[in-house]
């Protein structure tokens, strides 16, 4: 488990998407947070896993949306990394709904992959939209 700490290198150099990174990474520390409590609280930490991903599926549809909006050269392949991130955390939820579930175990792999995933994307993938969406006055 490992604290996301919030660096300049993920800037996208829009504020309201930083905004959302900077939420994104801190629900994913919350979850890491409460699979480190003793004992571990297996209805919290699915609540948490819920929030986490209601909260990105906000974020990602919010630049889907502003994609749209702007006519964004490179929406398709851009929405593409996004549908196969959908397609990794659909299974997880599917996985952690089971009754015979190992909640603590199926969350700290949904973390783990969520955070490789957005750090990546951001610097691979999203900043590649900073220019053209400054020049489309999102901000
Ligand atoms: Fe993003
Ligand atoms: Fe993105």
């Amino acid at each position: 488990m490992m604290k996301f700490i919030w660096d300049a290198k993920y800037s996208v150099n829009i504020k309201s998407i930083d905004t959302q990174h900077q939420q994104f990474f801190a629900l994913i520390n919350k979850i890491f947070f409460a699979l480190s409590q003793r004992p571990i609280d297996t209805t919290e930490i699915k609540q948490i896993v819920t929030e986490f991903i209601k909260y990105a599926e906000t974020h990602l549809a919010y630049e889907e949306t502003k994609f749209q909006e702007s006519q964004y050269p490179e929406a398709q392949s851009h929405c593409q990394f996004h549908d196969s991130y959908r397609h990794q955390i659909a299974e997880f939820e599917k996985q952690i709904k089971l009754s015979n579930a190992d909640v603590p175990t199926i969350a700290n792999q949904l973390a783990q992959f969520a955070q490789n995933w957005l750090s990546e994307h951001i610097m691979a993938t999203d900043q590649k939209y900073s220019q053209f969406f400054l020049a489309h006055d999102i901000r």
